[in-house]
């Protein structure tokens, strides 16, 4: 593993005003997305909808790396060039979802711990061969009545640190997601307490499994008010609680952070990240590896339709766009 090499990979994700598309749906999630716009989801319709995303033209300026699923780094473009290769072309770093998913907790009732641990360093290694150079975990953190419990925010910490261990020595950059999730009715308050333990955590587990962190990119939550919650904390709030949780807990040599948008609005996603930037003065990159807040708008333009190819890929570009000015503090509501 070479320290250098693994950061250069990183900045390359999330330098220069870029970030990261998420579109490593499961085929299982990928499904729910496609039936709310009435599209049947097939191996070559969602191939399709993945080329649509890639070749989008002009995207690669806003878009630094791409998180694939395993089906989709398999495929091609319609011209016969697999995808990751197109991508690595065009400047776009490929990279892979490696965890199974978040499963129940044994024991610990409404929490889970994400898997996929077994056998990760034979599906590491393979998975470099397919020219994957970056790779992501998500654990889920679970606010609710008495949780998350401190069991499952160790137990997914340490599993975080195992995989990004076996990531750093495949030569793969891991992203290191602890998600703590908008779903509920809590306030700001109760998910920047949680948001600092997960982070505490997370690190201090990091440390012990010795993951340099030239070499990774986090990707954390935003500080936020639940979805259900009453009186939600307004832009300046979240972009100040969120930028004290980060300071508090995440260490200089950490080569960026990029969020995710974890279900709030595509604008909502936009301003968010432009407030936190412009305040100025940080040491991380801070940009976006947003799924549904860049593919939202896709979707709802593209409906499945042939016909709709151009606007689905306009879609796309505004919001890479508009993300990537953001992630330099240039972003402003008037260019919706
Ligand atoms: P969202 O931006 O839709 O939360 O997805 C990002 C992601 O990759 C979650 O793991």
């Amino acid at each position: 593993m070479n320290r250098n090499d693994l950061n250069a990979v990183a900045t390359a994700m999330v330098g220069s005003g870029k970030g990261i598309l998420a579109a490593d749906e499961s085929t299982p999630t990928i499904g729910k997305r496609f039936a709310l716009i009435d599209t049947e989801s097939t191996e070559a319709s969602r191939r399709r909808y993945r080329e649509m995303l890639f070749t989008t033209p002009g995207v690669e300026e806003y878009i630094g790396g791409v998180i694939l699923y395993d089906e989709t780094l398999r495929q091609s473009t319609s011209d016969g060039v697999p995808f990751a290769k197109y991508m690595a072309d065009a400047g776009m770093i490929p990279g892979i979802k490696v965890d199974t998913g978040a499963k129940p907790l044994a024991g610990f009732a409404g929490e889970t711990i994400t898997e996929g641990l077994d056998g990760l360093r034979e599906r590491l290694a393979e998975y470099y061969e397919l020219g994957a150079r970056f790779a992501k975990w998500r654990a889920v953190i679970n606010i609710g009545e008495n949780l998350p419990s401190d069991f499952c925010v160790q137990a997914n910490a340490r599993a975080l640190a195992r995989y990004a261990a076996l990531c750093q020595e495949a030569n793969i950059v891991p992203i290191v997601e602890p998600e703590v999730l908008m779903d509920g009715d809590h306030s700001i308050a109760r998910c920047e307490e949680v948001t600092n333990a997960a982070l505490a955590a997370l690190f201090a587990a990091l440390a012990e499994h010795k993951v340099v962190l030239e070499g990774i990119v986090l990707k954390p939550n935003m500080v936020i008010s639940g979805s259900g919650a009453a009186d939600r904390a307004a832009p300046a709030e979240v972009a100040e609680a969120t930028l004290r949780t980060l300071k508090a807990h995440v260490p200089a040599a950490v080569a960026g952070v990029a969020f995710l948008s974890g279900g709030q609005s595509p604008e909502e996603a936009t301003v968010h990240l432009d407030m936190m930037n412009k305040s100025g003065d940080l040491p991380w990159e801070l940009s976006f590896s947003y799924g549904r807040a860049l593919q939202a708008p896709v979707l709802d333009a593209w409906r499945g339709s042939e016909d709709n190819y151009a606007v689905g890929q306009a879609a796309l570009f505004k919001r890479a766009k508009l993300n990537g000015l953001a992630h330099g503090g240039q972003y402003d509501t008037s260019m919706e």
